[in-house]
């Protein structure tokens, strides 16, 4: 079996997500979205209101069973999906990801999962820190005010929502995300930028589609 990692990194609504998926799905990989990972995770920490601040509260994670199967993911055996999009959810994710302890039980999977075949996994820091040797690294950006269009654009309920509002959260969560101390947001020093702002997402799957398929056209030929 061929093994072949793909990292793409980006800030919230820089596209990742839903290009990973439609990538992942045309090429046959398998998609790590680590992002919802950490959404589980806070789920979980809200379900059970410890102090998400304190590092110690989360030892809950010594036992969980969080798995991710065909764009699903599942706490203790029932599906989250959803319940990890909630604005409360995506409110506190930042702080709950930001701790050391939280990090290493989720990098640690996340390295076990990636181990075997083609993987794709996104996130924030994959390219310089999950896989550092991934065959292909892609770092995603947009402007602010598109990303914050674009959450807009996904939103089921646009009442009482305001954009303006929206891209002050995203810039909040890009500010958090980029400087806690413990594997910021950050571009590989080897990764590909890719910038979204005036792109459909078809035009981002294709080009990194063509991306992946020389890169694994490129591994065969080193192999032979
Ligand atoms: O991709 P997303 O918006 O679903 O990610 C939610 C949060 O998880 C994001 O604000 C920061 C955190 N995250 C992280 O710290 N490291 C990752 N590899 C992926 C996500």
């Amino acid at each position: 079996m061929m093994n072949f990692q793909v990292a793409i990194d980006g800030p919230a609504g820089s596209g990742k997500s839903s290009v990973s998926k439609i990538v992942s799905k045309a090429l046959g990989f398998k998609h790590i979205d680590t992002g919802a990972m950490y959404r589980a995770v806070t789920l979980e920490a809200l379900k059970r209101k410890i102090d998400l601040n304190d590092e110690h509260a989360y030892s809950f994670l010594n036992e969980l069973d969080l798995r991710l199967e065909h764009e699903k993911i599942y706490l203790n055996g029932q599906d989250v999906s959803k319940k990890i999009r909630s604005l409360e959810v995506t409110r506190n994710v930042s702080l709950v990801s930001s701790h050391k302890f939280v990090r290493e039980k989720m990098i640690e999977l996340q390295k076990n999962i990636a181990l075997k075949g083609c993987v794709l996994m996104d996130g924030r820091d994959i390219g310089y820190n999950v896989l550092p040797n991934a065959n292909i690294k892609i770092f995603l950006t947009a402007s602010s005010e598109k990303r914050a269009l674009r959450r807009y654009m996904e939103l089921e309920e646009k009442e009482n929502v305001n954009i303006k509002d929206i891209q002050k959260e995203i810039e909040l969560r890009d500010y958090m995300d980029s400087n806690r101390k413990i594997n910021p947001l950050k571009k590989a020093s080897d990764a590909i930028l890719l910038d979204t702002t005036d792109l459909s997402i078809d035009e981002v799957c294709d080009c990194i589609i063509k991306l992946i398929k020389d890169g694994m056209e490129n591994a065969k030929r080193c192999n032979e």
